[in-house]
């Protein structure tokens, strides 16, 4: 049986969800928000030790303006309202990607966010935010300058400390990464579902770990 420590998630299909209910894509980020929620009780439950969702990408920037605000303004106020709860679950809140882009509000809220949590020891809850593998190799590499090796070059990547994921669950029915931790999937799981995001359960979850669970992972051996 293979041990879990990392599952990875890119929660593709809020826009669809909304749209199909003719309520348009907002609302199935709307949506998307409460799988979240739930997916990270189920994951303290199961007692997996980090998770890592794909919130917005460094290509996200080229949605229309309403889209993206509606996006800014539900990490905002999800973080403001649920900082306290956040902290009785012991989740330990860590960004990854450039924080630089948004607005002071946003930067703020996140930086607090991941401060006020630094501590906490039950689950690691990573958010890949204006996150893009692309930009990350290429500071990593700069950072690295003349002593490249993978270890070196590990440090520098915004997931050091952090082991690679086992999993990676992509809903939405597209089978591609989509700029996401293209260096740290190299010997993934990778398992991608039809279902949109907002549709994705707890039972979802724990049927892919247990399929993870009995996979060979032979790392090139035999
Ligand atoms: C993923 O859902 C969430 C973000 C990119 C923020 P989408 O918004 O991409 O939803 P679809 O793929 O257009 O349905
Ligand atoms: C990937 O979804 C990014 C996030 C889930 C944050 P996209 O909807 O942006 O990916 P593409 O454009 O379909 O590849
Ligand atoms: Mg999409």
């Amino acid at each position: 049986m293979n041990k879990l420590c990392h599952v990875a998630f890119i929660m593709d299909g809020n826009g669809r969800w909304g749209k199909k209910r003719g309520k348009g894509r907002n609302f199935g980020h709307l949506k998307g928000v409460e799988t979240v929620k739930k997916i990270v009780g189920a994951s303290i439950k199961s007692k997996i030790p980090i998770i890592t969702f794909y919130v917005f990408s460094s290509e996200n920037w080229e949605r229309p303006k309403n889209e993206k605000n509606y996006i800014f303004k539900l990490i905002n106020t999800y973080f403001t309202k649920e900082i306290k709860n956040i902290i009785k679950q012991g989740i330990k809140i860590n960004i990854l990607g450039e924080l630089n882009k948004f607005s002071s509000d946003i930067k703020l809220t996140l930086k607090k966010s991941a401060k006020l949590t630094k501590k906490n020891k039950k689950i690691v809850v990573n958010l890949a935010i204006n996150y893009g593998s692309k930009n990350e190799i290429i500071q990593a590499l700069k950072k690295t300058k003349k002593n490249i090796s993978i270890k070196n070059f590990e440090r520098n990547l915004y997931t050091k400390n952090l082991p690679n994921p086992d999993i990676l669950i992509r809903t939405g029915g597209y089978q591609r990464l989509s700029n996401f931790l293209l260096w740290q999937l190299a010997y993934t799981e990778l398992f991608f579902l039809k279902k949109l995001w907002p549709d994705f359960t707890p039972k979802d979850l724990f049927k892919i770990i247990n399929k993870y669970k009995k996979i060979n992972r032979n790392y090139g051996k035999i």
